[in-house]
This record gives structure tokens, C-alpha cells and sequence, in this order.
């Protein structure tokens, strides 16, 4: 059975995930949804699963956008099994609710539904977390990975628990809260004089929310919050206008170097 991973990850974690979880499924390819929102030409294949993090116990804005624009164009016809794997710290929120919604919108189904603990680089709340830390959670991670592989080998079939005030959130919070991370970038980064003008910000954001002006990022309203640019600056030239929790997260394990621009 062919399998097509559809994956969106700004730190790293979630691409780890879809490449693990491509690894143990066998005959699987890993689209990145910043690439098909580029270049939607892919064709699906009978299973399709979607890779990516928790924002603020929502999906986030671009992997919305991307089920609404770009998935709901594509030719579905060969699908036969479609989940979600969901990559999270602590609180899942209405994640699985919200993209259940849009998926339907968008003329399909989703059968199975799971997630997979991943250190979090959400700085803003938490500290950056620590190399022990970081090795357990990728430790456990790996466990878990296997286990959904096999659920997914079976198509089993797994629909979480609908929280509370689900229609409420997803209806009225949730696009509050991708409103407001829209601007976040603008609104909370500085550069600072360490900038090489190495242009990696510009390449790997997957919102293409940062131009180069004069050899400086600039920072546009459409973030999608990951935090990416930040973590992975090499010389941790980005940073927040307000205290923030100190450390970065540049996650090594995952080998997520990406670049969508040239
Ligand atoms: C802006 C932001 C918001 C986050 N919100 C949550 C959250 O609500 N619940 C949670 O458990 N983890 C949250 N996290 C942690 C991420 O879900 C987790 O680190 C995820 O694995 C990141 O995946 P990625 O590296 O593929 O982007 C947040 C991280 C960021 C950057
Ligand atoms: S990644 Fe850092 S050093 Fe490179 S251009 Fe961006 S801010 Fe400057
Ligand atoms: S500007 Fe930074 S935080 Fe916002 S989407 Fe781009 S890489 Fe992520």
C-alpha cells in the first residue's frame, strides 16, 4: 500500500515524525506543504496522512490554509484511508476537531487520528529544552512512532474525544488566535547586529513571511508563529522585543534543514 505523508513543521519535530513514521511504513514519500503550496502538482496515493505541530491547541494557520486551497483541489480519487499525526508538548486543544472540520469541508474523511510528544521551542512560555530532555522525548517519540506505523498498517480506525465547546473554539477562537499570529513576527522580533546576512531566515521560512531589505530580514504579517527563523538563525540574530524564556531549540536530531526559497 502506497502512502503519502503531507507534512508542515517549523522547528523540526514534525518532519522527524513524517520521516520515522515514512521509514517504518515502507513505500511512503514525504511532501512538504510549504513545497505544494508553491507547486501543487502531486498526485495522492490510497493512504494519505497529514504530519504536523500543535499551535496554541489549534492547528496552525498554514496547514489550515493548506487543506482549504490546496488539498481540497487535488484529486482525491485515489484515496482510500486518510489520518492525522499530530506532533504536541503538553495540550492538544481542538486540533483534531478543527482539522477534522476542514478536511470534511474539503470532500474527505479522516479515519485516524493520534500524536506524538515533542519537545517544545514555544519560548515565549516554556524554556528551551535541555539536550536530556530533548534525548528522552525522542526516545519515547520512537516507541510511538512504531506503534501509529502499525495502527496505520492496519487502517485502524481512531476518532479522540470531542472537547467541550468544540464549535465555539474552532468557529470564533481559533481564528482570533490565527489573526493575532499573523502579526507575530512583525510585532516581536528585532535583529540585532550579529546578523551575517546569511539569507537562511529568508529560505526556510514556510510562510515566505521574511524579505531581505538591505542585507536584514524584515518581517511581513503573514507568520504562521513557528518560530523557526528563530531557532535556527546561526547566530541567534533574531530575537523577541519582550523577555522571553531564554535558550533556542536549533533540534539537530531531526535534520530538518529545508530551505524553500533560493
Ligand atoms: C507558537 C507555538 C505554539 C505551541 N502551542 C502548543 C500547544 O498549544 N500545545 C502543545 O502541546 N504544544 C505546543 N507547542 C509545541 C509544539 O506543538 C511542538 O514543539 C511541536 O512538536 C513543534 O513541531 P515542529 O517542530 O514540527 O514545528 C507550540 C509551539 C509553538 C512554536
Ligand atoms: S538567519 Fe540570522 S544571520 Fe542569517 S540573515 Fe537571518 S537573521 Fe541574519
Ligand atoms: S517569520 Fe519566522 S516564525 Fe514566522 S513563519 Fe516565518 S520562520 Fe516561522
Amino acid at each position: 500500500m502506497k502512502t503519502t505523508l503531507i507534512c508542515f513543521s517549523g522547528t523540526g519535530n514534525s518532519y522527524y515524525v513524517a520521516n520515522q513514521l515514512a521509514q517504518e511504513l515502507g513505500d511512503t514519500q514525504v511532501l512538504m506543504m510549504t513545497s505544494l503550496l508553491q507547486n501543487p502538482e502531486a498526485e495522492l496515493t490510497e493512504q494519505v496522512g497529514f504530519v504536523f505541530p500543535v499551535y496554541k491547541g489549534f492547528p496552525p494557520n498554514l496547514v489550515m490554509h493548506f487543506i482549504q486551497e490546496i488539498f481540497a483541489d487535488m484529486d482525491l480519487s485515489p484515496v482510500k484511508y486518510l489520518f492525522m499525526v499530530v506532533t504536541r508538548y503538553m495540550f492538544i486543544g481542538y486540533t483534531f476537531q478543527a482539522m477534522d472540520v476542514v478536511i470534511k469541508e474539503a470532500g474527505a474523511l479522516c479515519s485516524y487520528m493520534n500524536y506524538v510528544q515533542m519537545p517544545d521551542g514555544f519560548v515565549p512560555i516554556f524554556k528551551a529544552p535541555t539536550e536530556p530532555k530533548i534525548g528522552d522525548l525522542y526516545t519515547k517519540a520512537e516507541a510511538k512512532i512504531k506503534a501509529i506505523a502499525s495502527d496505520i498498517q492496519s487502517e485502524a480506525i481512531k476518532l479522540p474525544f470531542r472537547p467541550p465547546f468544540s464549535r465555539l473554539a474552532i468557529n470564533h477562537i481559533m481564528p482570533m488566535i490565527h489573526h493575532i499570529s499573523m502579526d507575530y513576527a512583525q510585532d516581536e522580533f528585532t535583529v540585532t547586529d550579529a546578523c551575517t546576512s546569511c539569507g537562511v531566515c529568508y529560505r526556510m521560512c514556510p510562510s515566505e513571511n521574511i524579505e531581505m531589505q538591505n542585507g536584514k530580514p524584515v518581517f511581513d504579517r503573514m507568520c504562521t508563529n513557528c518560530l523557526g527563523c528563530y531557532h535556527r538563525c546561526p547566530t541567534q540574530a533574531i530575537v523577541f522585543k519582550k523577555q522571553v524564556k531564554p535558550g533556542r531549540y536549533p533540534n539537530r536530531r531531526s535534520s530538518y534543514n529545508l530551505e524553500y526559497r533560493s
